[in-house]
């Protein structure tokens, strides 16, 4: 374990088991050539588990979820035994997709070329003149492709090599510490899928390293002392980073502190802690100049009043869980960072045929307690619940804002795209905080090896 490794060790968070780095080099190529481009499609994404679909979504047999990845695209169909199938969205004909609706109900898939008919488990039904084919009559010879399928936290996980692990072993300590929150009962509140002018990597990148927040996100802050406004300790000496074996990462974040200058006499508690702190039943004002006590006053009230509330799962987590960031990215292409009532759900798709494009997710999900009296309230901020998103709100960006901390990242995203195209850029120099984002590049080269 590096030094880096040891600084902050989380009280209830046992550390994972952090495995050294190979060094590789980390080039301008991976993020604009065609040629990586291919080696990912051919040896690294049919080799993955994908977080696509969502359960509740297609509660009923026949209600189907459907899903574009890069050059793929995928169906998930509830079944007549509750199970979800999913198949590559492709006729077995001559090829043609199936369809382009994102969600609907269905007994069969109608082929909109020749109209055969795929009934909902991918069998095939229909075929006009069917006893003209030399090789036998498709319906007794042809099912939809079919891909592995899991549900863990509430999501459907499809995997395209019919050998994978599964998705238990596949995550790793992950199962466990998600499980705890009962993501599967959260809603999603805000969906926003944007169009990205940068490389699905370059996103990923920044979500693994938080080395990046004082400079990206509250500049005016970082000179003298390493907080946020929001009161996340972002030092990273204060910060607990994890790599597991199986390819994923986690960051602890000490949160709830007091804003920066509340640590000092007469600085008060400002906003968005102050409200969070009075929805806790905590007189803000009573914290003045006392900055590094909140966290821990939060963490006592939200045990002792979020039963009461309907916070069920709050039972289940520990202190550090009530107020911390836990920021998780998942191996190869989904990040979060879960609070104890939201899931800010942030992945990136590859684009079908450019390297320099990609689909950027930016969802939330969060906790639904019977009693809710507020917005989702993370301690770094205060989001509108409005009406559950069902229908993602699909844009380019720049048309929209992704809210602040995301418009901010996604400046960076495509400025380093361009950086990247540099013949005068000699490969990435990496801090040891920054480990987190070269072992994302060799855990994807480890594919294209084997
Ligand atoms: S391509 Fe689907 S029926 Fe012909
Ligand atoms: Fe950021």
């Amino acid at each position: 374990m590096s030094e880096i490794d040891k600084k902050f060790q989380s009280k209830n968070f046992k550390s994972w088991n952090n495995s050294d780095l190979k060094n590789i080099p980390v080039d301008g190529k991976r993020y604009n050539s065609h040629a990586f481009m291919e080696k990912e499609w051919e040896f690294m994404w049919p080799k993955v588990w994908l977080l696509l679909g969502r359960e509740e979504e297609i509660p009923n047999p026949g209600d189907y979820q459907m899903e574009d990845f890069g050059k793929e695209s995928f169906l998930m169909v509830r079944q007549d035994d509750d199970s979800i199938k999913s198949f590559y969205n492709v006729c077995q004909h001559r090829g043609a997709r199936l369809t382009f609706s994102d969600v609907g109900t269905a007994e069969t898939f109608n082929c909109p070329y020749h109209g055969w008919k795929w009934r909902k488990d991918g069998k095939l039904i229909e075929a006009q003149d069917s006893e003209d084919f030399p090789q036998g009559d498709p319906c007794q010879n042809l099912r939809l492709e079919e891909v592995k399928t899991e549900t863990f936290a509430g999501f459907i996980w499809i995997n395209m090599d019919k050998n994978a692990c599964s998705l238990k072993e596949w995550l790793g300590p992950i199962w466990d510490d998600w499980q705890a929150y009962e993501i599967h009962k959260w809603k999603r509140y805000v969906a926003q899928t944007v169009n990205m002018p940068c490389n699905w990597k370059i996103i990923l990148d920044n979500f693994n390293e938080s080395y990046h927040l004082n400079t990206v996100h509250a500049p005016e802050k970082a000179v003298t002392k390493k907080r946020m406004p929001s009161g996340v300790d972002t030092s990273y000496k204060s910060t607990q980073f994890d790599l597991s074996d199986e390819g994923h990462n986690r960051m602890i974040m000490q949160a709830g502190y007091g804003p920066a200058g509340s640590f000092e006499e007469g600085g008060i508690i400002e906003d968005p802690l102050a409200t969070v702190m009075r929805d806790w039943e905590i007189d803000p004002d009573n914290f003045t100049g006392r900055g590094f006590d909140t966290r821990e006053a939060i963490q006592k009230a939200k045990r002792k009043l979020g039963p009461k509330r309907g916070y069920t799962h709050y039972e289940n987590l520990h202190d550090e869980q009530l107020t911390d960031a836990f920021h998780y990215t998942l191996f190869p292409n989904f990040a979060v960072s879960l609070w104890a009532d939201g899931f800010h759900f942030l992945r990136a798709r590859p684009h079908a045929t450019d390297p320099e494009k990609c689909v950027f997710d930016n969802w939330w999900y969060a906790s639904n307690p019977k009693n809710e009296i507020s917005p989702i309230r993370s301690t770094v901020g205060i989001h509108e619940r409005g009406n559950f998103a069902i229908e993602p709100d699909i844009f380019n960006h720049g048309e929209k804002s992704l809210g602040q901390t995301i418009d901010q990242d996604a400046v960076v995203f495509i400025f380093q795209q361009y950086g990247l195209r540099s013949r005068g850029f000699n490969g990435a120099y990496f801090a040891g905080q920054e480990k987190r984002v070269h072992r994302f590049h060799e855990m994807i080269e480890s594919y294209f090896e084997e």
